[in-house]
């Protein structure tokens, strides 16, 4: 018998819908028991968000000081691979998540244990993954695979109907295309279902391997640079709004609004100038992008 964990948590729903339909190939097998815990923080987070609860939560979630979650049961102790199925939230793992995986509990289930990863998002996931790829190994895990499934709708069509999606609640808003991940990606991660049971059936050891060639993930070459110059802010800005916040709540929204309107500014303008300067040094740097695409597609590859 096979013990395969599955941790999510999610908004909307949408996220779980991923999840599942990963998980949808090994249900009812005799030789595999299958446990879909979902995160419950201890005070939900409202959805849809109001404006400044949303931007509020910025600071705590990238500095990976999340709000407490319920305590998960878990049937077993250990897990023959656990799938850790997440959202973004500010270009890191969202606060449940990260609270599960700084916990004891975690850190013994995961010890020694093949980790998949399973992200649901707008489309800016990389940096995300790297911290995810710390807390994994701080808990002694192994990462062998990462899906990933981003908003059907481009960057800049998306940069306008996530965050009305979040703060609405509505995915579609006038003639604007829907916000989410299309219904047919959704469906697609099946496949990812299917190789771990193909592998389980085969009798045949899970390893880094197992997602190759599959088109798990796909790097956009575009986002690399904006993601690490919007990790950089938001590092330095939610440690300064932390330490405003110890001076004065009032005091932290003051600044987290002046933070706002910047954010809006440098997204409008870094992310296109900085895919103008990689379209121009392309030819230069070419060498450098591939090994940076190669590194963050692992572990399954593009
Ligand atoms: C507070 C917050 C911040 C978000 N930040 C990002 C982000 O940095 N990058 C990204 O691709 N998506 C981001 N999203 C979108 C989520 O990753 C996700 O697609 C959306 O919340 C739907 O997930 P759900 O299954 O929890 O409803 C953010 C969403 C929220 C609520």
């Amino acid at each position: 018998m096979k013990n395969i964990l599955i941790v999510s948590y999610s908004q909307t729903g949408q996220l779980t819908r991923l999840a599942e339909s990963f998980i949808r190939p090994l249900q009812n097998q005799t030789n595999i028991s299958l446990e879909h815990i979902q995160l419950k923080p201890q005070q939900a987070f409202p959805f849809p968000w109001r404006f400044t609860p949303f931007f509020n939560t910025f600071p705590e979630t990238v500095h990976l000081q999340p709000q407490p979650i319920e305590p998960p049961s878990f049937k077993q102790a250990k897990y023959d691979v656990v799938i850790i199925a997440y959202t973004i939230w500010f270009l890191s793992p969202s606060q449940p998540i990260t609270a599960f995986l700084q916990s004891q509990q975690a850190k013994k289930i995961l010890q020694d244990t093949p980790v998949i990863t399973l992200i649901g998002c707008r489309n800016m996931w990389l940096q995300a993954q790297e911290k995810m790829k710390k807390l994994l190994t701080d808990c002694g895990a192994n990462l062998i695979g990462n899906v990933v499934k981003v908003d059907q709708s481009n960057d800049w069509a998306s940069f306008i109907t996530t965050p009305l999606w979040m703060l609405t609640g509505k995915k579609k808003v006038g003639n604007l295309p829907s916000a989410g991940i299309a219904e047919s990606e959704i469906q697609d991660v099946q496949r990812f279902g299917e190789k771990l049971l193909q592998i389980f059936n085969e009798n045949r050891p899970l390893d880094h391997t197992i997602f190759r060639n599959m088109q798990a993930v796909k790097i956009d070459e575009k986002l690399m640079m904006s993601e690490k110059v919007g990790s950089r802010s938001f590092h330095l800005w939610g440690k300064l709004l932390i330490k405003c916040g110890q001076i004065s709540p009032s005091f932290r929204k003051f600044v987290l609004y002046f933070y706002i309107v910047f954010l809006v500014a440098m997204i409008l303008t870094v992310v296109p100038i900085s895919a103008v300067i990689k379209r121009l040094l392309k030819p230069l740097i070419q060498n450098k992008l591939d090994e940076q695409k190669k590194y963050y597609a692992q572990p399954s590859g593009e």
